[in-house]
Formats: C-alpha cells, structure tokens, sequence
C-alpha cells in the first residue's frame, strides 16, 4: 500500500491529499481479496466523498475496478462498437428504442443493461416483461446474436467489476452512493469492462434523476468524459431532462408496449426526440463518410429517423427478441400483456397549467404500486404502473385525468394514488417549456 498501511491512506486521503497510482490499484485488489475490512473501506468512501478525487486518480480507480474482473472482448465482432448508458430515471425505456435503430444503421450493439435501481427502471426487467425473453445468453451465444443480427442486449455477466459490486453495496448502506466521483467511476468501471469501442453517457438531470441539479449533472458528465478519455475510449455525454417522466408509461409492459409504438411510428413526441437524438450521437461517434471524416450529429439524427420511419429499427428489436428467446406474438399484438387488474385515476384538484411534476415520485409510487423491486428479492409485478395522461405546460381543468395507476391490489393503488398526487403542482402560470436535450459534452 505504498507506505504499506491502509490507515495511513484513509487519513492522507481524509486531509485532502490525492492517493498515488499504486494505493488506489492495490486498495482495490486487497478490498476484492477480503484483506482490507469493509470498515476501513466504509472510511475511505466518506474520505472520498467530502474531499474528491482529481482526474488521474479517478481514472485509476475506475480502471482498477474494470480489471478487478473479466474485460469482455467484442473482437469477433466487425465494426466500431458503441456503448449507451443512462445514469437512470423514470419511464426511460429509450434503450429499448435506441439499441434497435443504430443496430438498423449497421452499428452492431453488444449492449449489457442493468436491473431497476431505488427509484429508476432498468432495462433488463422491462426486457424480461417480455414471456421468454432470455437476458442471460453465453459470451458464445451473445456474440453469435450481434454478428447475425446486429444488437443483442443482455445482463452483466457476474464477474463484471466485481470490485464495482461490492463497494456499491457498501456505498448503499454507509451513506455514500451520491458522490460524484464515486458515480462516476462505478458507471465508467462497468461500461470500460463491456468492451465497446466508445461510449455514449446518457446523464439525466432534474427531479427524476439520481443527480437533479444542473451543476452536479454537468460535473458528473464531465468526470465520465474525462475517465473515458483517460482510459482511452472515446466517449461523449448527452444530457436529458428528467424534470417529467418519458413519455407516457412507468412500468414494466406499459414500457415495452410504448416503446413498441415508438418503434411503430406512434410513440410520444418526448421518447422519439430523446431517442433520435442519442441513435444520432451514437452513429456519429461509429460511423465515417468518405474521407474518413466523422459523421455529424446532424447527419447521424437523419440517418437515425429514416430506419425508425421505414420500419426497419422495428424489425430489428423483433428479431433481437426471437433470437432471445422471447414471445413474438407479443411484439405483433401488445395487446396480448398482461393487464393491471386494479386501476385508478388521479383527477386534477384545480383548473390551471401543470407546472412542476417530481419525477422521483412517479418513480417511487410505481414502485408502491409493485413495478419495481423492495427488496433484493422482491419479485416485480409486470403489468403495474402508471400511464401519465397531462404532462409539464398543460392546462387541466378539475377534474381531468392527470394520471392512472395500475396494480393487482386495491389498497395498493389508493396508497400509490395518494402519494402521486403531491407529486404534480398544477399553478395559474404556464410555465417555460422543458428543454428536453439540455447539452452535449463531448
Ligand atoms: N449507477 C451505477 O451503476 N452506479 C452508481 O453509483 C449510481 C448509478
């Protein structure tokens, strides 16, 4: 360790010293071993979040904590590779959408998504709403399913930063998750290890986010672009609104089905933008024109709209859905989902403009209503959620539907119902419209 103590770390690091290349490597792989007690870690994770960590130091953190496990290799794999990753929120089920329209631009997507996290969704659970959908394919069958039909998604193979896991669970439990270079490096560590060639960061910023002001969603981007850098990948950060949900579904199968609709040419105005925007930064970061020079922005959103609006993004997420395994049936007729047994609407209590909706509640009271997890072993119940009917700037009169949950028991959803309904602040005044792409750092 250096000077051989880990104590000695901890206070170099509690006094605001930067640690050098060797403590962070060796801290890491004696934490993974068992040899450093998960006390003296609890310790340097509250170091750490008061005085922070420069670049070269986060850099090396995150990079320890990539090869504190496997480091996939996607080489069997032609093409640039472009990894996506939201930092988290609520009703984004943009992966299911975007995934499908770059693999449609002959970008192959070897992507690994995560479950549902506190308050946010996870793509794999909406993914696995779908009968049959297999998340979990061999490295084997994972790579065969890129090359034959350009995207598969999965869940992160075990041994993915194992480092990552376990500091994250102690971050959960010692009142250190919201740091952000703590983020930072857990997010970079597991997108390092997936192996693309470069990644794109969807950060979202606002009351649904896990970061909500704007300055920290700034510095949160910026830190990942710099650790990227670091570690030799480009990557490049789109910051998103989550000051409302997306679109109009938060819950499992209500997610797949507008994402299918998306897919269809029907979705939301809010999902498709969003979408269209990322799919178009991803092809710029993988794809050249003649002479070699990048493609635009622009031009990757051109490209982007024209396999969402021919169909062809469509049939690739139902091909990556036969190919997993999963009920196609489903994606041909959603109608076919299970449907919520109870639901309830929540009225507007006055006439006016809807001006703020705490986006973080719709997550948590999906959550009562049972799409997402308590416990570690909760089981999720696919067909609940809410379908969000009036959205930022509308005018309601009394009455109106602002919302439905959805759920299987009746005291379930009046609870949910409740709770939600603190959640949209409706006003005399319309308020600003959302900038829904709020920057690109790249
Ligand atoms: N997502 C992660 O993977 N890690 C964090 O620390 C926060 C969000």
């Amino acid at each position: 360790m250096g000077s051989g103590r880990f104590v000695d770390s901890i206070r170099k690091k509690r006094m605001g010293m930067a640690l050098t290349v060797q403590e962070i490597q060796e801290m890491i792989v004696r934490y993974v071993a068992g040899d450093i007690p998960d006390y003296q870690m609890s310790a340097m994770l509250m170091a750490i979040c008061f005085q922070g960590m420069n670049d070269e130091e986060l850099t090396t953190l995150t990079t320890a904590m990539r090869d504190s496990g496997e480091v996939i290799d996607l080489s069997a794999i032609a093409g640039v590779k472009v990894d996506k990753h939201s930092t988290g929120g609520v009703g984004d089920k943009t992966t299911l959408i975007v995934g499908p329209i770059v693999a449609a631009c002959g970008v192959p997507v070897a992507k690994m998504s995560g479950r549902g996290l506190g308050f946010t969704g996870g793509t794999l659970d909406k993914l696995e709403s779908i009968p049959n959908f297999r998340v979990s394919l061999s490295g084997d069958e994972f790579v065969r399913a890129v090359r034959e039909n350009g995207i598969s998604v999965i869940g992160q193979t075990e041994n993915l930063a194992p480092a990552d896991k376990a500091l994250y669970a102690l971050r959960d439990v010692t009142g250190t998750v919201d740091s952000i270079p703590l983020i930072a490096a857990s997010i970079m560590s597991k997108k390092l290890a997936a192996g693309s060639d470069k990644i794109l960061l969807d950060v979202t910023t606002g009351s649904g986010a896990f970061i909500k002001d704007i300055e920290g969603s700034y510095a949160l981007a910026r830190r990942m672009v710099a650790i990227g850098k670091g570690a030799g990948k480009e990557t490049a950060a789109m910051l998103t609104s989550m000051e409302e949900p997306l679109g109009e579904a938060v819950g499992n199968n209500l997610e797949v089905i507008e994402a299918i609709r998306t897919l269809q040419g029907n979705g939301p105005e809010d999902v498709k933008e969003i979408c269209l925007a990322l799919a178009g930064m991803m092809l710029s970061l993988a794809k050249t024109k003649e002479g070699e020079t990048a493609l635009s922005f622009e031009e990757g959103k051109e490209e982007a709209r024209e396999a969402l609006e021919s169909g062809r993004a469509f049939a690739k997420f139902r091909d990556m859905v036969q190919t997993q395994g999963g009920d196609v049936r489903y994606i041909d007729e959603p109608e076919r989902f299970e449907k919520a047994e109870v639901t309830e609407e929540l009225a507007a209590q006055a006439d006016g403009y809807i001006v703020k909706m705490n986006t973080e509640g719709f997550g948590i009271a999906a959550g009562m209503l049972g799409a997402g997890r308590e416990t570690k072993e909760s089981t999720i119940d696919n067909s609940a959620g809410i379908l969000v009917k009036k959205k930022t700037g509308e005018y309601v009169k009394k009455g109106d539907v602002l919302a439905v949950c959805c759920g299987s028991r009746p005291e379930q959803v009046t609870r949910a119902l409740a709770y939600l309904q603190d959640c949209i602040v409706i006003g005399p005044q319309q308020p600003e419209p959302l900038k829904l792409i709020v920057d690109i750092i790249s």
